[in-house]
């Protein structure tokens, strides 16, 4: 059981960690090329380092020089069959984009994960990757994990109409799509983070966008020598943001945080909630805008309605959204969002029965939620089922919480935050 009473106002500047989406391709594209790629500023969490630790598995040179990661690939076909099992822990993006690359090797895998990974739909990327000629199985009918993949060095075309806007199933296609010589696309209903296609693009690989379809062109090797540089996470710098929009007397700065406009949903809305938010200092870096967010505490924050198009941009802010919710006036409204039941955990249930236990005034909707603004949250006990979005979301709301906030595991945001408490109480002025 942890303790959260993180008490008095944020002030100062840090750089959050370095983005996970970007830090997971990385090393999944870095070992698909060949030639050297120097990874700068690579995420050291739980996550990434398990997609690490599965390319050294399937014998890829990667070189941990801690300031550095150098991968030395040597092509897409260059991949070795593993000597056992592969654990991805916590690891969505990792088990649904190795997928996709394994499909495309002649050889047989094994994927698992932890207790909560093992309880996630596999199906999404195992339909298309079934229908380009690989062989997948899995719990259930081949739904959750353990999978088994037999992998063809040749797989078939396809034209996917993704029936959700994920950029895992979207990833793992396209990373199949490598494998194939026949035409690849995939359409999504609305966008998702674009990473995969910008970075495939970066190691020269033909990647068409038209609206919401994702084409592979003729040129399907990855064969460059560069270097990327890894933004802060937006995901990971939301906890602070808000932290400091809620708490009276605070303003801090997140220093060079990614601006994907896949990924800024969160500005948006904190801006139309009329949070205190500025973005300065905007640049490129490795080819993705990032710039300094500037926060401060914002006592006139109004409600919101949160939907459609808008989800798939800020799908992981959600539960500190919700959080914002609970102090500004009015009720806001989040729909759409049915695919938060199957993240790290059920996040429309843990998100709406916690705020709940501390005090605030949530009802759950099938596919979101509707928070009533301007109450103030008493404390008491709340659960993060392994889950690291909702360890973090309910430690930060113990910067206005009258009483204590119990939680009873936040050993989980090491996942995506390793950090986490060292950079908050670094901000926090008591
Ligand atoms: C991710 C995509 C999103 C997101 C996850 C990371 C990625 O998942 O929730 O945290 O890196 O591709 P979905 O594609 O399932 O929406």
């Amino acid at each position: 059981m942890f303790r959260a009473e993180f008490k008095g106002t944020l002030k100062g500047s840090i750089r959050v960690p370095s983005d996970k989406s970007i830090s997971h391709r990385s090393i999944m594209l870095g070992s698909l090329n060949k030639g050297t790629v120097v990874v700068r500023n690579f995420l050291r969490s739980e996550d990434c380092l398990n997609t690490l630790k599965a390319f050294l598995e399937l014998g890829v040179e990667i070189e941990d020089r801690k300031d550095v990661i150098i991968i030395k690939g040597k092509g897409k076909h260059s991949l070795k069959e593993p000597f056992n099992i592969i654990d991805l822990g916590n690891s969505g993006t990792s088990i649904r984009l190795i997928s996709g690359i394994l499909s495309g090797q002649p050889f047989y895998s094994v994927l698992t994960g932890d207790q909560y990974l093992r309880r996630r739909p596999m199906d999404r990327i195992a339909i298309p990757l079934k229908m380009m000629g690989a062989e997948i199985f899995g719990r259930e009918g081949g739904k959750y994990p353990p999978l088994t993949i037999l992998g063809k060095r040749k797989l078939k075309g396809i034209d996917y109409k993704s029936p959700k806007a994920s950029a895992q199933v979207k990833s793992a296609v396209l990373l199949a799509g490598l494998f194939s010589d026949e035409p690849v696309s995939v359409t999504e209903p609305a966008k998702s983070r674009d990473h995969t296609e910008r970075m495939l693009r970066a190691f020269g690989v033909d990647v068409e966008i038209k609206g919401l379809t994702v084409c592979l062109g003729k040129n399907r090797n990855l064969e460059k020598d560069i270097e990327i540089d890894v933004p802060a996470d937006i995901s990971s710098a939301a906890f602070f943001l808000v932290g400091a929009a809620i708490t009276p007397g605070s303003e801090i700065v997140l220093k060079d945080v990614i601006l994907n406009p896949t990924r800024t949903g969160i500005l948006d809305v904190m801006k139309r909630m009329k949070a205190n938010v500025k973005v300065e200092n905007i640049k490129s870096v490795s080819g993705e805008e990032v710039g300094d967010i500037s926060v401060s505490y914002s006592p006139n924050l109004k409600a919101t309605e949160i939907k459609g198009e808008e989800i798939p941009r800020l799908i992981d802010e959600i539960p500190i959204i919700a959080l914002l919710a609970t102090q500004a006036e009015g009720e806001t409204i989040i729909k759409d969002a049915q695919e938060l039941r199957v993240k790290e955990s059920d996040r429309i249930k843990s998100t709406v029965e916690n705020l709940r236990a501390i005090g605030a005034e949530v009802e759950e909707l099938p596919d979101g939620m509707i928070i009533r603004g301007k109450t103030s949250l008493r404390g008491g006990m709340v659960q993060s089922y392994g889950d690291h979005r909702i360890a973090m979301t309910f430690t930060i709301a113990s910067l206005i919480s009258e009483e204590v906030i119990e939680i009873d595991d936040v050993d989980c945001i090491k996942t995506s935050y390793p950090r986490f408490f060292e950079d908050f109480k670094h901000l926090l002025i008591e």
